[in-house]
């Protein structure tokens, strides 16, 4: 098992590129899918706006959303995984979405420049979630969305000894039949275990400036969506 460090996770994730969606749809019973959708729904993306997903992997969210019917502006998805970026144009490939390799924890654009901010599976990954939160802020317009995606550690309820039955036997054997890598889907438990509860979350979202800050469970409680907005007449806080 791999330390969580930046250049282990950017290692990781280029190892399992080629398989990453496929393994997504079968560990989730094709419910990834409807996820990301969700995730889109609470964004409030509408026709016209620049959305940007940080931490964009095989591009999901972006695609997600323009199956959705919603027509993207000047949007932009960005990775610090070169595997997993290239897997993105290839399957989108249009003059409205620019894919960009750069971190999360210091994104390489203007303050105010979208109108939405999305990420799906990022913040479990981040060394710095705070970073990663001030800086999706210091993205947003004055009344832009956040919305964010994750696996979140479940309470303890009677189906409990199935759920871990399945994220630490089920998983990891899948990640090592069909993506030739126990190691990334252990780390996904093991960082789905430590990471913070969605309250807590929650709470970080509101410390990072966000206001109307709620969340949504998923799948026996194990996945979670929360979104917030940007107020208006609130200077970029870093
Ligand atoms: C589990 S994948 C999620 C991909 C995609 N968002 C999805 O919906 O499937 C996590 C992604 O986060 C990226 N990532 C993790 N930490 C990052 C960081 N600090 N900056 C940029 N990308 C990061 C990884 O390279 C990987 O592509």
């Amino acid at each position: 098992m791999k330390k969580k460090a930046p250049d282990n996770i950017k290692e990781m994730f280029d190892q399992i590129s080629s398989r990453y969606v496929l393994m997504n749809k079968l560990m989730t019973f094709g419910r990834d899918r409807y996820w990301r959708k969700q995730l889109v729904k609470f964004a409030e993306i509408k026709d016209g706006d620049r959305l940007l997903d940080v931490a964009t992997g095989t591009g999901d969210v972006i695609i997600q959303a323009i199956e959705d019917g919603i027509q993207l502006k000047k949007s932009a998805g960005v990775d610090f995984s070169t595997g997993m970026l290239s897997i993105a144009k290839a399957r989108l490939d249009v003059p409205e979405i620019e894919w960009i390799r750069a971190d999360a924890l210091d994104l390489p654009f203007k303050n105010s420049r979208f109108d939405a901010v999305t990420s799906a599976y990022l913040m479990r990954n981040a060394i710095n979630i705070e970073t990663a939160l001030t800086e999706q802020f210091r993205m947003l317009k004055p009344g832009g969305k956040i919305a964010c995606l994750d696996t979140t550690p479940p309470k303890k309820t009677v189906f409990s000894p199935l759920i871990d039955f399945y994220f630490l036997k089920i998983i990891p054997l899948l990640g090592a039949l069909i993506a030739s890598s126990k190691a990334a889907y252990t780390y996904l438990p093991k960082t789905t275990k430590n990471f913070k509860t969605a309250d807590e979350l929650k709470t970080m979202m509101i410390k990072a400036g966000f206001e109307k800050v709620s969340y949504k469970k998923y799948m026996f409680g194990t996945i979670a969506i929360h979104w917030g907005t940007k107020p208006y007449g609130k200077n970029n806080i870093n």
